[in-house]
């Protein structure tokens, strides 16, 4: 009966977070259709690479007609509509490379964008919650999803390189699935103050943050540097802290000034604030201003699970108070698991970004850093690279290190079951 309750209790929480067992925060079997009616968008999109590459997008999108965004009828409608106009956005500003940028937006992109934007709660500009959540299909339906299986709905310039970076993006955050089954578990057992089901919880999280760093290896086999580098990563680029267009964009149609809103990157993902708030990580100044920031560019309810998680009793003064070197170490681990996972993706940044940054075809120009939503022009990417070892060590100075009172017969108890 109670276990009952317990299944219920989870499943009531990934649906008002929704959060798929399976998949975590991914969009489930997105739509690769829309209605009829918006076929000119489909057909722009489906075609981008070719026609950014041949440069006759933007003047594709003057001849577009202003549609009406309310054949639209559902979510994953919207969700297709929303990364059809943003991955057309994107190409369209950024058609003639970094240096020519488009400054406003045409209204039959601009309006319907806004529009749609508004009914999903996101921004009008392509996010991380398109590029990768929404934009997946499987090349045999029947088959797994794995690399060799998956492919993108659309894609930009940069040939295997796009894919892989988009693929592999979206498999580690598949592989964070079980990580956030762990957290509505903690969740749940943090309000009945059972220490075991947390210390299970907890356990789920770190062997699914270790799962999540092997498998952003495979950047390395399908992303390319010099491709990510030179070509992929302008077309991510947004219009905020960007000193090509300082000002951002004109959305005609919509408002008389333009509006500053950041690229597509990452760190929208909600899982990884989500265990940063679950285990206290505490990010502040500029570094958490900048996180909190990137919030608003993930689907609500998956923000709203980070902000539920933000308020309750926190995790690590519950810990602090039961005394059980266990649950301690337990926790500690999967803070460890953050550590490493956040270490190795600051080599991957060095690597994908500061080392093709640094070549001398490149240096000295400003724009090295565009791409990133953070201003990276720093000397060798100081800034960004500042940035993220303050977030690192921000996870890592979580550690509990001071030695609670051991409770001997918790912890023999807790050693005694097996799972
Ligand atoms: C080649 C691959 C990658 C590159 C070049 C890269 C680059 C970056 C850059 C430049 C930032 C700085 C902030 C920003 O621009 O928004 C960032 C932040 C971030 N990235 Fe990545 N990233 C990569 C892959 C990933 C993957 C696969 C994840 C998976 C979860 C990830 C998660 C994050 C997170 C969470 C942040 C925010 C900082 C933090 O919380 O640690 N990144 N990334
Ligand atoms: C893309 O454009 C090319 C050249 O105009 C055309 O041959 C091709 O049929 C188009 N493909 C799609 C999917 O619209
Ligand atoms: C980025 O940072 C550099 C060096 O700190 C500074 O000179 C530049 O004005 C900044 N650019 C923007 C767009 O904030
Ligand atoms: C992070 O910690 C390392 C090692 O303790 C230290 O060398 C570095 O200065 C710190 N960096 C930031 C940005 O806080």
């Amino acid at each position: 009966h109670m276990e009952n309750n317990r299944r219920e209790t989870l499943q009531a929480d990934y649906d008002a977070f929704d959060v798929s067992e399976e998949v975590g925060f991914l969009l489930e079997d997105p739509l690769t259709d829309l209605p009829d009616y918006y076929r000119v968008w489909m057909d722009l999109a489906n075609n981008l690479t070719h026609l950014i590459e041949t440069h006759k997008l933007r003047d594709l999108v003057h001849k577009m007609p202003v549609l009406s965004p309310h054949l639209l009828n559902n979510h994953r409608e919207l969700r297709l509509a929303h990364l059809a106009l943003g991955f057309i956005s994107m190409g369209y500003v950024w058609q003639e490379g970094q240096h020519s940028p488009a400054q406003v937006l045409p209204k039959a992109l601009a309006l319907p964008y806004w529009l749609v934007s508004r009914r999903l709660g996101l921004p009008p500009i392509l996010t991380y919650a398109d590029s990768v959540l929404a934009n997946w299909k499987l090349m045999d339906p029947e088959g797994d999803m794995e690399i060799g299986n998956l492919d993108l709905i659309f894609s930009f310039p940069g040939g295997e390189s796009c894919r892989g970076f988009f693929i592999v993006s979206l498999l580690v955050e598949m592989a964070a699935s079980s990580g956030l089954t762990g957290v509505l578990e903690v969740m749940q057992a943090m309000k009945i103050s059972d220490l075991i089901s947390i210390q299970k919880g907890l356990v789920k999280v770190t062997q699914s943050l270790k799962k999540m760093k092997e498998t952003f290896k495979l950047m390395h086999k399908h992303v390319d540097p010099n491709e990510f580098h030179g070509t992929l990563r302008i077309f991510v680029s947004g219009w905020r802290d960007n000193p090509m267009l300082p000002n951002g964009l004109l959305y005609e149609g919509v408002s008389n000034e333009p509006i500053l809103l950041s690229g597509g990157s990452a760190a929208q993902s909600s899982a990884i604030q989500c265990f940063d708030a679950l285990l206290c990580v505490q990010h502040e100044d500029e570094t958490g201003g900048y996180l909190t920031r990137m919030r608003d560019y993930m689907p609500p309810a998956h923000r709203q699970l980070i902000e539920t998680l933000s308020v309750l009793p926190t995790l690590r003064d519950f810990i602090l108070s039961h005394s059980s070197a266990d649950l301690c170490q337990a926790y500690n681990s999967c803070v460890s698991a953050m550590v490493e996972l956040r270490n190795y993706h600051l080599n991957t940044v060095t690597k994908y970004i500061i080392v093709p940054g640094n070549n001398p075809r490149t240096t000295g120009c400003p724009l090295r850093g565009v791409g990133t939503a953070l201003n990276a022009t720093g000397t060798g990417g100081s800034n960004l690279m500042a940035f993220l070892k303050s977030v690192r060590n921000n996870t890592q100075n979580a550690l509990i290190v001071e030695r609670p009172l051991i409770n001997t017969a918790f912890d023999q108890a807790v050693r005694d079951l097996t799972f």
